[in-house]
């Protein structure tokens, strides 16, 4: 079966059909540029360039970089255009895309589902954490496999500061952090997730987890296993087709 994922980024707003059953895009994914502002209606048009891309009619699981509830609903939104709290983005994406039924998720959740279904956490029992390092920390956890949704990890608070502004890649460019640097930095942020949780695995996505050999050799005195995200940047499109498809039956 095959469903239509979109992951809304920081700088891009990427989707593609996802074949359900290999877990993977079924077709080349097509991106445009994430809009400044960021404003519902600016990002609503971006989707919808995307999936009209494909010509596309059927449902639509799509990410958002931020707390959404009830599928539908954004919370909060740290590194988008502040008019997205309170917006039901379900009505206003389903309405942009022409009637398509339209699931919403966070965005490290949906990146976090395709990776336990398909990725590094496949079979994974457990307290286990995904993080998502990128222009903000993004977060999944899962008990037994089951989500715990929305649980913004990337917030907590570090060193008096607010843990991605300290340990996400785009706190690594904004503040010219040496690998080293950098990786003492995230060291500390998992030994506090560490303390909290007590997780069997971390699993790190985002685009940084292609680079895993710059910088995972570096975390030490973790106790859990650590261990680089298996689908990369398409994570979030595979679990959002993937949420979708699950309240579409
Ligand atoms: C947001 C999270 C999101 C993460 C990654 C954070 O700033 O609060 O909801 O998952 O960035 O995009």
């Amino acid at each position: 079966m095959q469903i239509f994922g979109v992951d809304i980024g920081g700088s891009g707003i990427k989707g593609a059909p996802v074949d359900l059953d290999r877990g993977d895009l079924a077709e080349e994914r097509y991106k445009v540029l994430t809009p400044h502002p960021a404003t519902p209606d600016a990002v609503a048009d971006g989707v919808k360039e995307v999936v009209g891309h494909f010509d596309w009619t059927g449902p639509v699981g799509i990410t958002f970089p931020g707390v959404v509830t009830g599928g539908a609903t954004i919370r909060t939104a740290a590194n988008v255009d502040k008019n997205w709290i309170d917006t039901d983005a379900r009505a206003l994406l389903g309405a942009r895309l022409g009637g398509c039924p339209v699931t919403v998720l966070n965005d490290a959740d949906a990146a976090g589902v395709a990776e336990m279904q398909f990725g590094a956490g496949r079979g994974r029992r457990g307290t286990v954490i995904l993080l998502t390092l990128g222009t903000g920390i993004g977060s999944a956890l899962f008990i037994d496999g089951e989500l715990v949704p929305n649980t913004e990890l990337g917030h907590l608070e570090l060193n008096g500061h607010d843990a991605e502004k300290r340990a996400s890649t785009k706190a690594k460019e904004d503040h010219e952090l040496t690998w080293e640097q950098w990786a003492r930095r995230v060291t500390k942020y998992l030994a506090h997730v560490e303390m909290l949780f007590s997780p069997e695995l971390f699993i790190i996505g985002g685009g940084v987890s292609r680079k895993a050999d710059r910088f995972l050799p570096l975390i030490g005195g973790i106790k859990a296993e650590i261990v680089p995200a298996q689908l990369q940047n398409n994570a979030g499109i595979v679990g959002a087709a993937m949420r979708a498809a699950k309240t579409a039956t």
